[in-house]
């Protein structure tokens, strides 16, 4: 499978925050790959910018050290990699102040795309933004890029929509939600809306539920101090595990344009009802072996902070009235497994008889890793003996299905980034979207407030407190086994 490189337009892409995690483990490993495969043109160029006192030559070193250290295949091509940070400058500046904001604008060329990543807190966008006015490179072709959280309830995401808002306009605003740029989240649209397959069937009167997982067997690590004031509802379910709501759940959009596409998004989010306070269960990961127990992690003994979340939320529409959504989130479980379980109703009447057993469909979208898609389907299992029905997968891997290059997918930041300079925002959120995930995010977490709810420990390595496993069980149905 040949792919297709289209080289974007001439740019400088300014990273505040060019020396932060995010900039050394994603951003900057994202764009050396995506100059070494051609899109990056001649003249485009990328400008860290971070508080250090550094020169361009001292910031080049870090980028190759970073570079090296996270993407040591692509890295190996010395030549490319030496060309790329050719094309790397820097300037130290003071977000909050006016120190090096002169020396950014004479860096920054007019009369081409000129983009600004806010790789840092949300503390700092309402600053940066109005810096990128006060010296002029706030211009009506320029664009931001933010990076979540954004916000951490709906009053803080209000206020900083309104921020950035003085300064810039809707559609120069770009906020990342990387699962948005993963290739098999793009699947999920082509499967459902390029197929005349699944679309008569994707309604209440075929599904009987849907499950959402994205299992991480990763504790915090050294995000402690971040994570502990946020939390798996803040982290990961507030925006990820709705953006996957969203895709799965919408009406077909008309067309694949940013607005089409987000005006049904934001559709699904308003017809989600409250969650009431047993449809939700909290956990926190205990010590195994060596590995720590959540607090100790955090370095917070009495926190109360979850590293887990499942809950079982109801569309309010016509097409999905009745059918529940389980979605489940967390740290330290049994797997890196994220995936999307389409699991359909039982045949109205089974012409085989009791002995035959209970069967139903079940579309499996893989999200990572193993990427692919699996339909179960009810076949007779071979042999005499009479009419025994088995449950067999119609599996389609990619990596098998497509060729191993297929396998090796674009790093979601990879494409986000060029689409930011393509000017395309379909796969970004847009203001009214966070707000309203916010909107319907807060109540819960307000009630675990409230009632100084405190998290269920759960083993590590397993698949999360046993509250979780009775949300299913209750309604006489069960997760599916977290496994790659
Ligand atoms: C981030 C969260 O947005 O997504 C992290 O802040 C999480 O806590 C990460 O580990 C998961 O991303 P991925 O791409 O590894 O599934």
């Amino acid at each position: 499978m040949v792919s297709r490189v289209i080289p974007v337009d001439p740019f400088d892409l300014v990273v505040f925050g060019g020396t932060g995690d995010l900039a050394r483990r994603k951003i900057l490993p994202a764009l050396f790959r995506r100059f070494q495969a051609g899109q990056m043109g001649d003249s485009s160029r990328v400008i860290g910018a971070a508080r250090s006192d550094m020169d361009a030559e001292a910031y080049r070193g870090f980028v190759r050290a970073a570079i090296e250290e996270f993407d040591p295949q692509a890295a190996s091509d010395s030549a490319a990699l030496e060309e790329f940070l050719g094309r790397l400058s820097y300037v130290a500046l003071d977000a909050k102040g006016t120190a090096g904001w002169d020396k950014l604008a004479g860096e920054v060329s007019a009369g081409r795309i000129r983009a600004f990543y806010f790789s840092v807190g949300p503390g700092l966008f309402g600053d940066l933004a109005q810096r990128l006015h006060d010296y002029g490179m706030a211009d009506h072709d320029s664009r931001i890029v933010v990076e979540k959280p954004f916000g951490r309830d709906l009053a803080s995401a209000r206020a900083l929509n309104r921020g950035l808002a003085q300064h810039f306009q809707e559609h120069q605003i770009y906020r990342i939600d990387h699962y948005l740029g993963k290739e098999t989240v793009q699947n999920l649209m082509a499967v459902r809306f390029g197929n005349m397959l699944f679309e008569p069937l994707w309604n209440s009167q075929y599904v009987d539920h849907i499950q959402i997982t994205v299992a991480e067997s990763v504790g915090v690590g050294g995000r402690g101090d971040y994570y502990d004031r946020a939390g798996a509802m803040r982290d990961m379910m507030q925006n990820h595990l709705m953006q996957l709501l969203c895709l799965i759940a919408m009406e077909p959009p008309a067309k694949f344009d940013p607005d089409a596409v987000r005006d049904e998004k934001l559709k699904v989010i308003r017809a989600l009802d409250p969650v009431a306070p047993d449809n939700v269960v909290r956990g926190q990961y205990q010590a195994e072996g060596d590995k720590p127990d959540y607090c100790t992690q955090v370095e917070n003994p009495d926190s109360r902070t979850e590293s887990f979340v499942a809950l079982k939320a109801h569309i309010s529409n016509w097409r999905w009235a009745g059918t529940p959504f389980y979605l489940r989130t967390g740290k330290r479980l049994k797997d890196r497994a994220s995936e999307i379980a389409v699991v359909f109703k039982e045949a109205p009447h089974s012409i085989f008889g009791a002995g035959a057993g209970r069967h139903r469909n079940i579309l499996t979208i893989k999200l990572q890793p193993n990427e692919g898609i699996e339909l179960g389907v009810t076949i007779k299992e071979p042999g005499p003996g009479g009419m025994r029905l088995i449950d067999v997968p119609l599996d389609m891997t990619f990596a098998e299905a497509l060729g191993p290059d297929s396998a090796d997918f674009p790093d979601a930041y990879e494409r986000l980034i060029m689409d930011v300079i393509r000017g395309n925002q379909t796969l970004f959120m847009r203001g009214d979207e966070v707000e309203a995930a916010w909107a319907w995010t807060d109540p819960i977490i307000e009630g675990w407030e409230e009632r100084s709810e405190a998290p269920q420990p759960y083993a590590s390595g397993s698949a999360g407190p046993d509250d979780s496993l009775m949300l299913m069980h209750r309604d006489g149905r069960r997760w599916r086994e977290i496994k790659p």
